[in-house]
């Protein structure tokens, strides 16, 4: 019997992945990028456990039992790994024996906090470790057909999704831009608007999106590329100002679409709007920006700040919001996270 544990962080979207052009492989409409955040917080963990003796593969996720068969990128996600097992493996434990997966999120799953990111990466880099595959881009495009966001999930820093042209998927592959320590003093700042499950899944979502918005089809074609360029500038040079406008454009261009697609969607309450105001205007007030917005599919905010700058943010939020007015009777919780690598043991 053999056993392995591994924790994954979740990673935030800057510029976001939303539209896939093949549904199955998850290749995606445009390249994406993100930061990965520290596994002190916000991380799933996965044991995998491989027995001769198993008689069957069996998954628990926080601690109830999910149908492996009845999930086709659970399914997918495990063949994969397999197949780069008898590829590249060692021969320790056998791809042919059985495996008991049990995995834990150390934050609510319903929260909308890119929990599945961080749910596949961990699954696929712990079952890379109990087959002993030696890290690759490869691994990245398996993580990915368990869920879009999960490649980037593999590195810590920032990371870029490609979304590659070849139709098998195989340039579909998440690569890290520079690893945490090259911007140690950037902190997310994550504000619970709302912890219910979101309305429209993200997968159900963008195919809605692609099928209706044209704003979608002009991002991904005429935006994206350029803004991937910039922002990949902005990170090199720890320019916070680029970084921080091109996150709060790309964030209102998403939800754009969101509302651009038919029926519309809608993610964002007024809440999630009054903190985008409350940014620019206290943006405005100190003369540069100092706070940077993105939301995801749900109503949460993620604010973007240097290290130095978080007192004070924080301090202006608790001002200005209320407890009444969040949703959650968990009124703002600021989660200062820096950035890290995945972690085994
Ligand atoms: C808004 O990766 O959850 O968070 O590939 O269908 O599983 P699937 O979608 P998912 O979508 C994430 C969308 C997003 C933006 C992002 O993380 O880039």
């Amino acid at each position: 019997m053999f056993s392995v544990t591994c924790v994954a962080p979740v990673n935030i979207a800057l510029i976001k992945y939303w539209g896939k052009r093949h549904e199955d492989l998850i290749l995606p409409v445009n390249d994406s990028l993100s930061m990965t955040l520290s596994t002190n917080e916000l991380c799933a963990k996965t044991t995998i456990t491989a027995s001769k003796s198993f008689e069957h593969n069996r998954m628990w996720l926080n601690g109830e039992e999910v149908s492996i068969e009845e999930s086709s990128r659970l399914t997918r996600c495990l063949k994969e790994v397999r197949r780069l097992a008898l590829a590249t493996g060692s021969q320790k434990v056998s791809p042919s024996w059985k495996v008991h997966i049990a995995s834990v999120n150390n934050f609510p799953t319903a929260a909308g906090l890119a929990s599945s990111a961080a749910g596949y990466a961990c699954l696929v880099y712990s079952l890379a470790r109990l087959y002993e595959i030696p890290f690759s881009d490869e691994l990245t495009t398996v993580a990915r057909q368990g869920s879009g966001s999960a490649c980037r999930s593999l590195f810590g820093g920032f990371v870029q999704w490609h979304r590659g042209v070849l139709d098998n998927g195989t340039d579909s592959v998440a690569k890290q831009i520079v690893s945490s320590q090259h911007w140690p003093n950037m902190h997310v700042l994550i504000l619970v608007v709302n912890d219910q499950r979101k309305k429209t899944a993200s997968t159900r979502g963008m195919q809605n999106a692609v099928n209706t918005s044209t704003l979608l089809h002009h991002r991904a074609d005429k935006v994206v590329p350029e803004r991937i360029n910039q922002l990949r500038e902005a990170i090199q040079n720890r320019d916070f100002q680029t970084f921080g406008e091109i996150t709060m454009r790309d964030s209102n261009q998403f939800h754009a679409i969101a509302m651009d697609t038919y029926p519309p969607c809608v993610y964002m309450n007024d809440v999630s709007h009054e903190i985008v105001s409350f940014v620019h205007s206290y943006n405005n007030a100190m003369g540069s920006l100092h706070a940077a917005y993105t939301f995801d599919a749900g109503p949460n905010a993620c604010l973007y700040v240097l290290a130095e700058h978080v007192p004070q943010l924080v301090d202006a939020i608790q001002k200005v919001f209320p407890s009444d007015l969040m949703d959650s009777a968990e009124y703002l919780r600021g989660l200062p996270i820096s950035p890290e690598h995945l972690e085994t043991s």
